[in-house]
């Protein structure tokens, strides 16, 4: 995916400053770029100190996958995070990676396009392949049996587990939803028996550019859409609740093109700018100022810079002097990816919430309850 980004946000960062709306700004604008009332509005709608699930979690389950998410939403993050891209016929899934060859099983499935993008893939085809498998190999110490054969996971799939579904399953394998007669990769839900009633958001980011009118379609469909009569979720007192408010949804992107595409198509919905450490290094101060008027001039309500030390070692985009520039302009901050105590201690009064594969401390870090992480995975019945 990196690939990906890098060409174009590389190119981003070279026109910004060339851009006809950054020069037709009024002086006072150029200088100190702020926040608008109203975008600050919806910047709200995003509750403090969020738990974000990054892929659900790296750490406990295969990333992206079914015991990710209930996983996360269990545990009781306030948002499970996905990684979006399209397949070749059309259907929105959650998968990071632009080739299918780290976390699947593609090289033995299909051997003859393993290098091929995801987006040469249909979703039936996708959905034939265990994206669990790795994990097991990857991590023994955490392998459970149940993680082989994980399907990979549509939109639907991450919104219906946040609202307490599970995939329909007989005798373990998924059953298929075909309404039409044919099989179009869609598989059945049922009430999650192990659901304990926490109701998280969904925070999107889209991977690629070009799927912002398909994301914007489905979240209407599936009333997730918070400007266009979205469904009542019921939530329980006590438990995650936010699914059921305008914070629902979140959508993010380290591509800026992807960031005006979905201000124009989704008004109203919070907005995440991602920061990529290689992308900015060579001018941090002025592409960070550039960054912070990009994202006040298009509505992104947050900005999601990079914190030092793994997972993702891109170098510190989170420093102090960094997420001052930040709050001055109204915006806030959600940076990306915390995996230890540590990290989230360093960073807890400074920021308004994390990615992070380890929701559960997290979560004490935030001083919440509930956090037996390896208990629930056995409650979700993953041995
Ligand atoms: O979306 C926040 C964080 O997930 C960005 O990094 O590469 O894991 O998508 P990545
Ligand atoms: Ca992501």
């Amino acid at each position: 995916m990196m690939r990906t980004i890098t060409k174009v946000v590389a190119l981003f960062w070279l026109c910004l400053a060339c851009t006809p709306g950054a020069g037709n700004r009024p002086a006072e604008q150029k200088n100190k770029p702020m926040l608008s009332k109203d975008a600050q509005k919806v910047r709200n709608y995003v509750k403090q100190e969020a738990v974000i699930a990054h892929r659900g979690s790296t750490y406990w389950a295969p990333e992206e996958t079914e015991p990710a998410y209930r996983w996360a939403r269990n545990i009781g993050a306030d948002y499970l995070e996905l990684d979006l891209q399209m397949t070749k016929d059309g259907f929105l899934v959650a998968f990071h990676d632009d080739d299918l060859t780290r976390t699947t099983n593609v090289a033995t499935v299909f051997p003859e396009r393993a290098q091929s993008p995801v987006k040469d893939f249909t979703l039936p085809e996708l959905r034939s392949l265990d994206a669990g498998s790795w994990f097991t190999t990857r991590y023994p110490q955490r392998a459970r049996d149940s993680f082989a054969g994980q399907p990979i996971l549509t939109l639907q799939d991450v919104i219906m587990i946040a609202e307490g579904y599970r995939i329909k399953r007989l005798n373990g394998e998924p059953v298929k939803a075909m309404p039409g007669g044919e099989w179009t990769g869609l598989y059945e839900y049922e009430p999650d028996p192990a659901d304990n009633g926490n109701r998280p958001g969904v925070y999107a980011e889209t991977k690629v550019p070009g799927l912002e009118e398909a994301l914007a379609r489905e979240l209407a469909e599936l009333g997730w859409l918070i400007t266009a009569n979205p469904k009542v979720i019921k939530t329980t007192a006590g438990k995650v609740g936010i699914a059921n408010t305008k914070g629902r949804f979140v959508l993010q992107s380290f591509i800026p093109e992807s960031i005006e595409k979905l201000e124009r198509l989704l008004p109203g919905l919070p907005k995440c700018l991602l920061l990529w450490y290689p992308a900015m290094q060579d001018s941090l101060e002025a592409n960070y100022a550039r960054a912070i008027a990009f994202a006040v001039r298009h509505n992104a309500h947050f900005i999601g810079p990079s914190i030092a030390g793994g997972p993702n070692n891109y170098g510190e985009l989170s420093a102090p002097a960094m997420t001052a520039k930040i709050h001055a302009a109204g915006l806030y901050i959600h940076p990306y990816t915390f995996d230890t105590r540590a990290q989230l201690t360093a960073y807890k009064d400074r920021v308004e919430g994390v990615f992070t594969n380890r929701a559960d401390l997290a979560l004490q870090v935030y001083g919440r309850p509930g956090h037996k992480a390896a208990e629930i995975l056995t409650g979700l019945g993953y041995e």
